[in-house]
């Protein structure tokens, strides 16, 4: 078996497969891997369900894992290391809330001083339409986008805070959030592993601009938004159960549709990778 890198969508999106992933990776396929990771920014592994262990094995290979900020009810019962993503809540009913996390467009942790390298997800439950997840190519967006625009980012930095730009709920969580301090990155940031400048700024954990005046940055924030989010810059994943996918926060982002027609469970195990040094 050797590894097999198939693309799925042009702009951002691979398959990899001729890897078992429930196993130790030699190091020769995980250096496959890891380039197939590092030159698509999203790869699916697919019909290989996941224990727990071997989810955390797999991660632990891109990188340390590391703990998300989150509530403790998305925990996973049995391993510190992954959440569990659901559509349901306490009751088992389908949450709306729940239903539309992540739904607009972002980079996962941003907001931390280091950045988390990657996210991966892995298949629990899946309804048998929507629940599609959608990715952008950012390095792309920077490497095509005007340079009348790109040359206003230069030398800029953007504030971060989780859900900074959301303006969402009035809970205990959210005023501590609200008072989390805030971090700052440069909006034409380099890549860790590539060296390559990608854009790091998103419209949901992105606050503003450091010495730039709130609506100054806010609407050059905005234009740089609506150039990111072009549809050419795309790929839409559609789950199956048995898929584990990987993706770079350092050159993309990404949003769920939230589509659930039929009303169906969605659940998924997810790994946050640190890009701390292991
Ligand atoms: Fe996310």
């Amino acid at each position: 078996m050797s590894v097999e890198v198939r693309k799925l969508g042009e702009p951002i999106l691979a398959e990899v497969a001729g890897v078992d992933v429930t196993k130790d990776i030699s190091d020769d396929d995980w250096a496959a891997v890891h380039q197939a990771f590092l030159d698509n920014c999203v790869v699916v592994f697919r019909d290989q369900a996941l224990t727990p262990d071997q989810m955390v094995r797999l991660a632990n290979r891109f990188g340390p894992v590391e703990a998300h900020i989150t509530s403790a009810k998305y925990k996973h019962p049995e391993c510190d290391d992954l959440i569990i993503i659901t559509n349901r809540n306490d009751k088992g009913e389908i949450d709306p809330f729940e239903s539309a996390r992540g739904g607009r467009w972002h980079t996962d942790m941003c907001y931390q001083e280091i950045p988390s390298k990657a996210t991966m997800l892995h298949t629990l439950e899946i309804p048998d339409a929507g629940g599609d997840t959608i990715f952008a190519n950012l390095y792309l967006a920077l490497e095509t986008m005007p340079a009348s625009l790109r040359t206003r980012l230069e030398g800029l930095r953007a504030t971060f805070r989780l859900g900074g730009n959301t303006g969402r709920g009035q809970g205990r969580a959210d005023k501590e959030r609200k008072n989390a301090p805030l971090v700052d990155h440069p909006i034409l940031r380099a890549h860790t592993d590539t060296g390559r400048l990608s854009v790091f700024v998103n419209q949901v954990h992105t606050v503003g601009i450091v010495g730039m005046d709130h609506d100054e940055a806010q609407a050059l924030l905005q234009e740089v938004y609506d150039w990111c989010e072009r549809p050419e810059f795309q790929a839409r994943h559609e789950w199956r159960m048995g898929d584990t996918v990987i993706w770079d926060n350092r050159c993309s982002i990404h949003r769920a549709t939230g589509e659930n027609p039929l009303r169906q469970t969605r659940r998924l195990m997810r790994a946050t990778i640190s890009d701390r040094p292991n």
